[in-house]
């Protein structure tokens, strides 16, 4: 048995309610037609995977079955990001040692001095309303560009930056279109993509050679980019070529800025709106951290601080939505999965699952207990499950928490009244409106 198909129009299918509202959309079609549907988006049927246990069997159970369907190849080549089978176990196996604890640990005093330059800018706007979305997707770029390409690197990141920026929106906007132009095509959007791509190329290919004469010169430096370039694989002794190390390098850039760098303004707008648990996240602070620059292990180790973020990522999970590709046919629940089904996953649908939480949509840490934590494992994923799972997982963490434990040290932060913050749903979650908070000095 197929699973149900949605009533649509002829040729666009559901595509208008779609991309009217993407996330009501699905919400309704999965309450009205259940956990497996499937819908169409113009000459694409995708099926709608929601329940817990269906997606750990893709993700996990047969995630061999199953590939990433969505294609960033033209940006990332075949990096870790998009690669498949053998190529894809190597990479692995060369990139996760560089994000180890111990790697982790080093990064430390550079993100504290990121994070300590943006927050002097805040310092300076004292009492007034701080816009925030710019300001940490900014941040979030410069520190995953630092761990990437080191302190030492040719410093200004401003135009990769915007480069990167609008390539997350071309990539938005061609997988929204019905049939989107061949990125040959010279249509301006084409043109302006390419050269977008021209400036990260050859801002990558000179950190590579920067990186390559240091370690030539015996002074390699302590970044990813070297790290990578000095992994060897040890089922084969083989490291990577350059090219394969431009792919990584675009690879970890486009995975880890606008993820981290969307979460954090959701997190501070929920504890803005719901002060009892600022208060009480900056009470955990105050006792544990006081007014130190906060190190990775004491970060990491404070109960309420993980409670407030694992809500935020369960309410305002960055990646809400990926898809993946069936290569042979499978079964889910008594329902046929043809080979070739392009399958829809969404943990920002599934995190919002009535029969798994209660009242999801409220923001409330308190929730995660460690009964919840093991009862809930399958139903939340924000940074996937199984062997695909975020390789940046626990820097993303920790930088989020350094982040968070600053803000709370220096400031308590209110809402600006008429100020609205709304999901906008593209490649990652962002807010349709640049979130503004008001920043009260906490000595004044
Ligand atoms: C809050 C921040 C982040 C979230 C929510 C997030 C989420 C995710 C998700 C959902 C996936 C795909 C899992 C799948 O396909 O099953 C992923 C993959 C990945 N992420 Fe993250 N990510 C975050 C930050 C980062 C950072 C900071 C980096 C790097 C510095 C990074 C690097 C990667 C890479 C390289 C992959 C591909 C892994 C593979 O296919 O083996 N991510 N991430």
């Amino acid at each position: 048995m197929n699973p149900v198909l949605i009533p649509g129009l002829p040729w666009i299918g559901n595509l208008h309610q779609y991309r009217y509202d993407k996330i009501g959309f699905l919400h309704r079609i999965r309450d009205r037609y259940g956990d497996l549907v499937r819908f169409r988006l113009g000459p694409h049927t995708l099926i709608l995977v929601a329940h817990p246990e269906d997606v750990h069997r893709v993700e996990m159970k047969h995630a061999r079955n199953y590939v990433k369907a969505t294609n960033f190849r033209a940006v990332v080549g075949d990096g870790i990001f998009m690669s498949e089978g053998e190529k894809w176990k190597r990479q692995r196996r060369l990139i996760a040692p560089t994000f180890h604890h111990g790697n982790l640990l080093k990064m430390v005093d550079d993100m504290n001095a990121k994070i300590g330059l943006t927050l002097e800018m805040i310092r300076e706007v004292d009492q007034h309303p701080v816009e925030l979305s710019e300001t940490m997707k900014r941040l979030a770029f410069e520190i995953v560009c630092e761990a990437v390409f080191g302190a030492r690197s040719a410093g200004d990141f401003t135009s990769l930056r915007q480069a990167m920026v609008y390539i997350n929106r071309y990539l938005t906007r061609r997988f929204g279109a019905l049939l989107p132009l061949p990125m040959s095509f010279p249509s301006p959007s084409n043109l302006r993509f390419h050269r977008a791509l021209r400036i990260i190329d050859r801002t990558v290919w000179e950190l590579i050679g920067q990186k390559t004469a240091e370690s030539a010169s015996g002074s390699p430096g302590e970044d990813l980019l070297t790290k990578m370039m000095l992994a060897r694989d040890p089922e084969t002794g083989e490291g990577m070529e350059p090219a394969q190390l431009r792919d990584e390098a675009v690879s970890m850039m486009l995975a880890g800025f606008e993820t981290t760098g969307h979460l954090i303004p959701w997190v501070l707008n929920e504890l803005a709106v719901h002060p009892e648990h600022q208060k009480r996240l900056r009470t955990e602070i105050d006792e544990r951290v006081g007014d130190r620059i906060p190190g990775a292990e004491e970060a990491m180790a404070l109960p309420f601080l993980n409670a407030v973020i694992d809500e935020a990522l369960r309410l305002h999970p960055p990646v809400w939505a990926w898809t993946k590709r069936a290569l042979e046919e499978d079964e889910i629940r008594g329902h046929r999965i043809r080979a070739g089904s392009i399958l829809y996953l969404s943990p920002y649908l599934t995190h919002r699952h009535p029969q798994f939480w209660e009242r999801p949509e409220a923001f409330d840490p308190d929730r995660w207990t460690p009964e919840l934590r093991e009862r809930n494992k399958l139903a939340f994923f924000p940074f996937g499950m199984g062997p695909r799972t975020c390789v940046g997982r626990h820097f993303a963490l920790l930088e989020i928490k350094l982040i968070l434990i600053r803000i709370l040290q220096g400031w308590v932060l209110q809402p600006v009244p008429g100020h609205r913050s709304q999901g906008d749903f593209q490649i990652t979650l962002g807010m349709k409106k640049p979130l503004i908070l008001r920043f009260i000095r906490r000595s004044s």
